[in-house]
């Protein structure tokens, strides 16, 4: 068994950030930061687009910021959490650049601004169209440096260990004491023992499987919250992207980021027709919730498999400086930027639910805290406005920092029993972790995609219940390994996904839903969804 004072899972901008103020701020405290991959591996490293951060006080205002945060949220956001994230944007963006992450500047020596779908001014600081790995980058520099931090690489967290795990001599009240972990390459499990256990383990969209996220997000932390029966929201908010780059074989969906589009670009649709402003006055700029939906829309009155982002009209030479990677990516893909238009289509790509924490990034689990995507913290409601989620996740890092500071850390003495897998063994049937992998992706594109009805989503429950089972059986025989853990807990958010779903009856934001739509105030125009 190991013990530290704050067990960190996941190492983003979320788990970092945290690490490296705590780290900072009490040299004497031990953290302990696991990651199930190498230690960059994160939805962070793939941000493109930037962080949104009010700078420019001769144009952009905070209460500018709140509004277009609170419209995209479509009613359900929490006004004070919105208004306390943007006005601390600036304090924690200065923090980032002291730790060393380099953002753009333009010509005057200010930092460059970009803009995306659903704001109102040139707010989002950028890196190139890298900014996710230069701030990864930076931060992973920093952890280094602090002597308090160790960060172990390849290590699973299998299960959050609350009073359900111990024994005997267990506390009157709930907690969480740590977690149980798979070190990946000895395939051994053992016991972390933590003063505070904080979750910031990340997204879901290989649920979905059609996604731009990295293969680690499969919404570990979300499943194990809920198994620690700590409060769940928001889950039918999944967000789409309108564009991710398509391909026939529907797997890798490479990002082509919103910030094209606030850079001038055009979604046509195959008869070349620029559509948008068929559905929404703000055009291709409007929020991903109503572009997402207008392009699913466009492919269900034509029968197509995608539509195109058109770049051809831009200036060349200040998109290839803005944008290098989606320029050189394309070109691999044999698409001129210059000529071409891009194929692009919308894919999962956030989720604006997950694990309810306060504004303290207290769960509902006492010494169990959250942070980044795997939250639901008020801030998005129905739909997140673009770069809104990495300015999130600095700013509740902070506010967890601040609150442990000033916590009493007394350790509890606790006799924690060792991870028990008597009677399995390795398994023998890999095959039927594919099989319903699969089978749970496909389940939620097809019935649980952009546009929802009852009676697919029924469906669903009906069908992921025979994935689960078979599921069941086969973990409750088998020696743990990362991949069916995995599936499991891709099961366990599956199910809070389509339960959620079936539980809202008005459409908003990035859920819709047919059935709901005589209950809905609807923004686009011209639907006939089926
Ligand atoms: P992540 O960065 O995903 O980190 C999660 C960590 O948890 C990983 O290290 C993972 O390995 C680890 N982990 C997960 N489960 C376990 C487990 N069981 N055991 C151990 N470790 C585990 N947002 C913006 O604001 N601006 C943007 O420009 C932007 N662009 C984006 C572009 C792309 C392609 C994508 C995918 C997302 C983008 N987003 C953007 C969203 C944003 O990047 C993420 O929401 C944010 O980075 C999440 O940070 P995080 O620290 O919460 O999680
Ligand atoms: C993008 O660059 O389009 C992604 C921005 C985001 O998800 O916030």
């Amino acid at each position: 068994m190991m013990t530290t004072n704050y067990l960190v899972i996941g190492s983003g901008i979320a788990g970092l950030t945290f690490s490296v103020k705590i780290a900072e701020k009490f040299p004497d405290r031990t953290i302990t930061i696991i990651t199930k991959a190498s230690e960059d591996e994160s939805n962070t490293k793939y941000a493109q687009g930037g962080v949104a951060v009010v700078l420019n006080a001769k144009k952009d205002s905070f209460k500018k910021h709140i509004k277009d945060t609170l419209i995209a949220g479509d009613g359900l956001c929490d006004a004070s959490v919105v208004e306390m994230v943007v006005k601390e944007g600036p304090k924690r963006l200065e923090e980032l650049m002291a730790w060393g992450t380099n953002f753009d500047f333009d010509t005057s020596g200010n930092l460059d601004l970009g803009k995306e779908g659903g704001h109102s001014e040139y707010r989002v600081v950028h890196h190139k169209d890298i900014t996710g790995a230069e701030i990864e980058r930076a931060l992973l520099t920093r952890v280094h440096q602090l002597q308090n931090i160790t960060i172990l690489p390849h290590h699973f967290a299998i299960d959050l260990i609350t009073n359900h795990h111990l024994t005997h001599k267990k506390p009157n009240k709930d907690a969480c004491y740590g977690a149980y972990v798979l070190d990946q390459k000895t395939e051994t499990i053992f016991t972390i023992k933590a003063d505070s256990t904080l979750l910031a383990s990340g997204g879901i969209g290989w649920v979905y499987g059609h996604t731009t996220n990295p293969v680690i997000a499969t919404g570990d932390g979300i499943a194990m919250a809920y198994r620690a029966k700590a409060k769940i929201l928001d889950m039918e908010f999944v967000q789409f992207h309108p564009t991710a780059l398509f391909h026939a074989d529907g797997k890798s969906s490479f990002l082509i980021s919103e910030a094209v589009r606030g850079f001038g670009a055009y979604l046509r649709n195959k008869a070349g027709e620029r559509f948008m402003p068929n559905y929404d006055e703000r055009a291709e700029l409007a929020s991903r919730d109503i572009v997402s939906q207008s392009i699913d829309n466009e492919l269900k009155k034509t029968g197509d498999t995608h539509v195109f982002l058109d770049c051809t009209h831009l200036d060349m030479m200040a998109f290839k400086k803005h944008f290098p990677n989606i320029y050189k990516k394309c070109k691999k893909h044999n698409i001129n930027i210059e000529t071409d238009w891009i194929p692009v289509v919308p894919a999962s790509h956030y989720l604006c639910g997950g694990i309810d924490v306060d504004k303290d990034g207290k769960t509902s689990v006492p010494n169990l805290f959250a942070c980044g995507e795997c939250t639901r913290t008020g801030l998005h409601g129905a739909n997140r406005l673009a770069s809104n989620s990495l300015l999130e996740a600095l700013v509740y890092a902070h506010n967890i920092f601040k609150y442990l500071s000033k916590a009493n850390n007394e350790s509890i003495d606790l006799n924690i029993p060792n991870w028990n897998d008597e009677g399995t063994s390795n398994p023998k049937e890999y095959v039927l972790i594919q099989h319903n992998l699969r089978q749970l992706q496909a389940l939620m594109r097809d019935y649980v995609g952009i546009v929802r009805s009852n009676s697919r989503l029924t469906k669903a429950i009906t069908h992921l219940d025979l994935i689960y089972n078979e599921v069941e059986d086969f973990y409750k025989a088998s020696k743990i390994s990362t991949s069916l853990c995995e599936l499991r807990n891709m099961i366990n958010v599956a199910h809070l996904i389509i339960n959620q779903s079936l539980d809202r009856k008005e459409n908003k934001g990035g859920y819709f839903n047919v059935d709901n739509v005589k209950n809905s105030e609807t923004s686009i125009k011209n639907r006939s969804f089926t």
